[in-house]
């Protein structure tokens, strides 16, 4: 990367930091967003209606995201998966999960830098966000390792039940929600077994965080409530009726986010699955379930 790139990205990075902080202060003394008002009046999903969800095509273009698939199978970005602006991006990520404007145009910014382009004036397609240790990393939650399923796009089934089971909290209702510590338990098993069964496995402490920093996503976005999950991991469906969780006025920020992400990794005990880890690798067939 160039010294301008580099000197340009530099006071970019501080000016959203700094804007990030005045969001959290302001989203602390502003009023939530009203239940049933979260998603923006003028944006697909205003009032919980979303766009037909249609199931991606052999030829569309999807990624490892569930966040981002599920906006193109609703057309929210180009059902294809394809050409898509990372302005565009920035603007229907910040509107459909109520993401504040600095989180929601720091990772398209981030992207875009991975993918050497530019932000302003630049598309792309949902696959090319895969670069194996760009963003997408090792161990995930809902996907086998690369090593063993180089499309990650493709779902891991058995991986989205076995966290969908492991929810250990309810809501006032009495429904099933994923807690913190549910997914702090659930990263350290996916970390224990993947460096067992894995011979390429490689997980640097930016892309542990990266990978509780999309946990952090799911529990803010999706309050954690396993009925919203379903379609959501599974089919990478928007549920009718829904919205985000997240109700402050200006948004999740970076912060709060960044927060999350935190507490969820200091629960992570990679450890206490060394005996599971070493099961696996005794009974290791062509891939680590
Ligand atoms: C803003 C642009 C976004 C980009 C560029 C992006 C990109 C990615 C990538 C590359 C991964 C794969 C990481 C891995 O290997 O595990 C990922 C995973 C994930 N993302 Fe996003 N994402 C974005 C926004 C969102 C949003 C708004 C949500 C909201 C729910 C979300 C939820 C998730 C979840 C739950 C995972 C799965 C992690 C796992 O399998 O462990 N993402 N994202």
């Amino acid at each position: 990367m160039g010294f301008t790139a580099n000197v340009s990205n530099f006071f970019y990075d501080a000016k959203i930091m700094s804007w990030d902080v005045i969001l959290t202060i302001l989203n602390l003394v502003g009023k939530k967003r009203r239940i049933g008002d979260v998603t923006p009046e003028g944006h697909p999903g205003y009032g919980g209606h979303w766009p037909e969800f249609k199931p991606p095509q052999e030829t569309d273009s999807r990624c490892s995201c569930p966040g981002l698939n599920a906006l193109a199978n609703h057309g929210i970005i180009s059902r294809s998966g394809r050409g898509i602006s990372f302005v565009d991006l920035d603007r229907h990520v910040r509107a459909t999960y109520n993401i504040s404007s600095t989180l929601s145009s720091f990772v398209p910014h981030y992207a875009a830098r991975m993918l050497k382009k530019s932000f302003n004036n630049d598309t792309f397609d949902l696959e090319e966000l895969d670069v194996h240790n760009g963003i997408e990393h090792d161990a995930s939650l809902l996907r086998l390792d690369a090593a063993f399923q180089p499309n990650q796009s493709t779902k891991h089934v058995p991986y989205i039940e076995e966290l969908l089971s492991s929810a250990s909290g309810k809501d006032k209702d009495g429904n099933d929600v994923i807690t913190v510590k549910d997914l702090s338990k659930l990263l350290g098993k996916r970390r224990a077994v993947s460096r067992a069964v894995n011979k390429e496995f490689t997980l640097k402490p930016f892309h542990k965080l990266f990978g509780c920093a999309n946990a952090s996503l799911l529990l803010s976005t999706m309050g954690g409530r396993v009925n919203d999950l379903h379609d959501f991991l599974l089919h990478e469906q928007l549920p009718e009726g829904w919205e985000s969780r997240v109700r402050q006025s200006h948004g999740l920020t970076l912060v709060n986010f960044n927060k999350l992400a935190l507490t969820i990794e200091f629960g992570v005990r990679e450890k206490d699955w060394a005996q599971v880890a070493q099961e696996a690798a005794e009974h290791q067939g062509t891939s680590p379930v």
